[in-house]
């Protein structure tokens, strides 16, 4: 059988380490793109990377390029090109500086990938996602943002440490746009199947989902020069081997909702099921009075945020 193409285009923290954990699942050949203004960085990335294989024992062949002709007929794509937002820089610098690369990295895979299936990283992340659909006029099924899989996966870790268990009893889901306002649904959190509510008191509950929503900025913080890398790009390559081995793994990420949820028309985090056809249906689900404000309140504030990204684009 063919091996899947997964292309990644920013080779920088993210991109070159969803490469990593793709190459160590063995999910396809990997092709990882960035400016010419970078040089061979990603070459040398992808050398290096490929020379792991005979140690990691994987095959799949791993290369760098500036050229988009090198990412021709990808089944996937991976959207990670941006720049961190600098000293100085306001928010919607840097959402038109972003909004602006995405455009031009949309208009590629357009032309060199038009059957692929797209996952967007770029921050900010609801916006992104939105005009990287825009330009490229995709169904929405096969565009989608990776931010659900990374905001669960932060939540169950701060949860599994409360508890003293293992990580992989956690299982919860999480709502809304990628930023402060995500919605943690503490009412499907479950460990080992007890309900979380059952374990932990509701006052611990709210730091909990509190630090997990502060996650990247926690992580910033941190690092001071850069944001998280290592989790961010783990959760796409989990997107990534849900849709190259069909998986259908019902998780959360950005998905066009219109009459789902009564978005009208967003991307917003969302319960899928991912598979190979990428986004093969949105799940819609039970919320108590209060998280159904807080979903609201969010997908209210991934509008605007849509809405002042045209507005800097000039339309
Ligand atoms: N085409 C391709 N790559 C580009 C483009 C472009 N038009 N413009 C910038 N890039 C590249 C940069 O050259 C850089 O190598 O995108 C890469 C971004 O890498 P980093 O600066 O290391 O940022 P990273 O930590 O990987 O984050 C990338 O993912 O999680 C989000 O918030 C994060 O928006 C950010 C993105």
């Amino acid at each position: 059988m063919k091996r899947a193409k997964i292309s990644i285009i920013g080779a920088g923290n993210v991109g070159a380490t969803t490469a990593h954990w793709c190459a160590a699942a063995e999910l396809g050949d990997i092709v990882l793109l960035d400016i010419p203004e970078l040089g061979t960085v990603p070459q040398g990335k992808s050398l290096d990377l490929s020379q792991a294989g005979p140690i990691m024992g994987f095959d799949s062949a791993i290369i760098g390029t500036s050229d988009y002709a090198d990412t021709a007929g990808s089944d996937v794509v991976v959207v990670t090109a941006g720049i961190p937002r600098k000293p100085g820089m306001s928010r919607d610098d840097l959402l038109a500086t972003n909004a602006r690369i995405v455009s031009k990295v949309a208009e590629q895979i357009k032309h060199t990938s038009p059957q692929a299936i797209v996952i967007v990283v770029s921050n900010p992340l609801d916006a992104m996602v939105q005009r990287l659909w825009q330009v490229t006029g995709f169904e929405p099924r096969r565009v989608m943002g990776q931010a659900g899989v990374l905001d669960s996966a932060r939540f169950r870790t701060f949860v599994a440490r409360e508890l003293g268990v293992s990580v992989e009893d956690v299982s919860a889901m999480l709502l809304g746009g990628h930023g402060d306002t995500m919605v943690p649904l503490t009412s499907c959190c479950t460990v080992g199947g007890i309900p979380v509510a059952q374990l932990i008191a509701p006052q611990r509950m709210a730091e909990i989902v509190q630090r997990t929503r502060d996650g990247g900025a926690e992580i910033v913080g941190l690092l001071k020069t850069g944001s998280a890398y290592y989790a961010p790009a783990a959760a796409t390559a989990q997107m990534v081997e849900a849709i190259v081995r069909d998986k259908k793994r019902l998780i959360a990420c950005a998905a066009h909702c219109d009459r789902e949820y009564g978005v009208g028309g967003y991307f917003v985090g969302v319960p899928v099921v991912l598979g190979g056809n990428g986004v093969e249906r949105i799940i819609e689900i039970q919320m108590t009075g209060e998280e159904r404000a807080q979903f609201d309140k969010s997908a209210a504030a991934v509008r605007a945020l849509v809405e002042t990204m045209e507005r800097l684009l000039g339309g």
